[in-house]
């Protein structure tokens, strides 16, 4: 695994944009792979700027998100899909229509993951899959466990999670107990990952991925059996490699 240190979280941002942005360059039609949540905002603003400045063009550019809530519409302002028109979709040059997010108020789940799968599968795979991790290792909404899924299923959220994401919502009743999330098996398949972390809060987590072993109690720890991954963290986020 690459490991990339900075000093500060708009530095980790800025990195990560840059190695998103040449990756485009290279591949004008590629699949990415994106989460939500605090880590990757700071990405996701350099990317708009870069955008802005014709650095990069997603006129081209695929995008499968990792999440979406079960129960929450994409006009809910903490639906992901809300999240992601939000903080990047609407400042880009993407076509909405190429942006896919599972539907988090489908009638029929399994459908709906059955559909997003053969979805990623039919535009080739995930080229660069972007992801945060849970202070508990979870990735996507794949939570520790003593199994995991490798495709798109609906998951139950762990009580760490639920609280962890509470922060988003007016109250913790507010926050979906269900999500649909891509599994650890198509983001496994992903080409090449960059995964961000920034904090204290994930130091543990991200000292294991570098040390410890591989458990399905911390999924982040898969990560080791990827060929490319680059884990872009800062200080404090790499205080315990
Ligand atoms: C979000 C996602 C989650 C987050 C993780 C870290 O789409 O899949 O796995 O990446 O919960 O969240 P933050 O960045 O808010 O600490």
């Amino acid at each position: 695994m690459e490991l990339y240190v900075f000093d500060n979280y708009d530095e980790i941002s800025r990195y990560a944009a840059k190695m998103v942005s040449d990756f485009i360059n290279e591949n004008s039609n590629c699949v990415l792979g994106l989460a939500t949540g605090s880590t990757p905002l700071g990405m996701y603003k350099k990317l708009i700027e870069y955008n802005r400045d014709r650095i990069v063009n997603f006129s081209e550019v695929k995008t499968f998100n990792l999440d979406e809530y079960r129960g929450l519409s994409g006009e809910h302002p903490q639906s992901y899909r809300y999240f992601m028109n939000k903080n990047f979709f609407d400042h880009v040059n993407i076509d909405k229509n190429n942006t896919f997010i599972p539907n988090g108020t489908c009638e029929d789940v399994a459908k709906e993951c059955r559909d997003y799968e053969e979805k990623i599968n039919e535009l080739g795979g995930i080229d660069l899959q972007i992801l945060g991790v849970g202070s508990n290792g979870h990735i996507g909404f794949n939570e520790p466990s003593s199994e995991l899924y490798a495709y798109t299923h609906l998951a139950d959220l762990t009580e760490d999670t639920i609280k962890a994401n509470s922060r988003f919502f007016k109250n913790i009743e507010e926050v979906p107990s269900k999500a649909i999330t891509m599994g650890v098996g198509q983001i496994m398949k992903s080409k090449r990952i960059i995964l961000l972390a920034s904090g204290v809060n994930k130091a543990k987590v991200i000292g294991r991925i570098f040390n410890g072993k591989i458990s399905t109690e911390n999924p982040s720890s898969i990560l080791q059996l990827h060929p490319s991954v680059a884990v872009i963290a800062d200080k404090k986020a790499a205080s315990l490699i």
